[in-house]
């Protein structure tokens, strides 16, 4: 398709847009923060510009993982008291990022202007990086779903636990019936043992299939894209407020993670 005699200007169509990628959970704790920045720093490793948007907003975390606490924030842009290019900090994993900040407890509930804010604000970052990562909150409030709605596709992350498990499910059903998705990508994290995420996706399924599919005009599929184990490593990157995959490249929780993103790579 591209002319090859073309200088480089014109092989990079400007309109061309980021994708998307919303890294979202039922229950709480589970595992998203942690994934979302790790797996920032393997696609960016792969030569992918890379920018992860703290989207929860009322309860961030993204800087406290990466020990950033930038002066400007994703509150400084909303309320006009800084443009956007001053909030975008590296991040040290080699890709950006923008952090909610502190007092961004207004934003729990999602207003029009919320709305309007947040979409106009990845629409402002969408043509300068691949891959732009939403940290959402979990759990289906408005403000979880809005985020997930600008997203294209939707990383599910799960931990093999009961509860965990069926507030994934609770997502799933909502995120079939309110925006019709067709496909929702599914990390289940914290394994105690190897083939445990295809048992997990397997009876996600099940149950989706009945209860869900049944009813529905396109039938929701749960892609299962990545398997990351139980890993002191994690903890103790978390801990020391570094990257995984910088402190413990070796571990095994990092080697899943890099796994993740090669599945995920176009
Ligand atoms: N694979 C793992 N192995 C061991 N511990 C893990 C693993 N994944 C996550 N954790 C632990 O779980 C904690 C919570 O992770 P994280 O903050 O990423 O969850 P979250 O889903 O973003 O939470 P919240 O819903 O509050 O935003 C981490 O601080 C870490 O200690
Ligand atoms: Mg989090």
């Amino acid at each position: 398709m591209n002319n090859p005699d073309a200088g480089p200007e014109s092989t990079a169509p400007p309109s061309r847009r980021a994708r998307v990628l919303a890294v979202t959970s039922g229950k709480g704790g589970v595992g998203k923060t942690v994934v979302s920045a790790n797996l920032a720093a393997a696609l960016a490793q792969r030569g992918e510009r890379v920018l992860v948007l703290d989207a929860d907003l009322g309860l961030a975390n993204l800087d406290v993982v990466l020990n950033l606490y930038p002066r400007t924030t994703l509150h400084d842009v909303f309320t006009g008291k800084a443009m956007l290019d001053d909030a975008i900090v590296p991040a040290p994993g080699g890709f950006s990022v923008l952090l909610a900040g502190s007092g961004m407890v207004e934003y729990s509930r999602l207003t029009p202007e919320l709305r309007t804010r947040l979409r106009d604000t990845i629409d402002a970052l969408s043509p300068r990086f691949d891959v732009i990562l939403l940290d959402t909150g979990a759990g289906i409030s408005d403000v979880v779903l809005f985020s997930v709605s600008l997203a294209d596709e939707v990383l599910l992350v799960v931990t093999p636990e009961p509860t965990s498990m069926t507030d994934a499910y609770a997502t799933i059903k909502v995120l079939s019936t309110q925006q019709r998705r067709e496909v929702i990508r599914l990390v289940v994290n914290q394994t105690g043992r190897l083939g445990e995420a295809r048992a997990i996706r397997g009876q996600l399924q099940r149950v989706v299939d009945h209860y869900v599919n049944a009813a529905a005009v396109q039938p929701l599929k749960l892609e299962l894209v990545g398997e990351i184990p139980t890993d002191a490593a994690v903890r103790d990157a978390v801990q020391r407020r570094q990257l995984l995959l910088e402190v413990y490249p070796g571990s095994t929780a990092a080697k899943a993670v890099n796994a993740l993103a090669a599945r995920l790579a176009p």
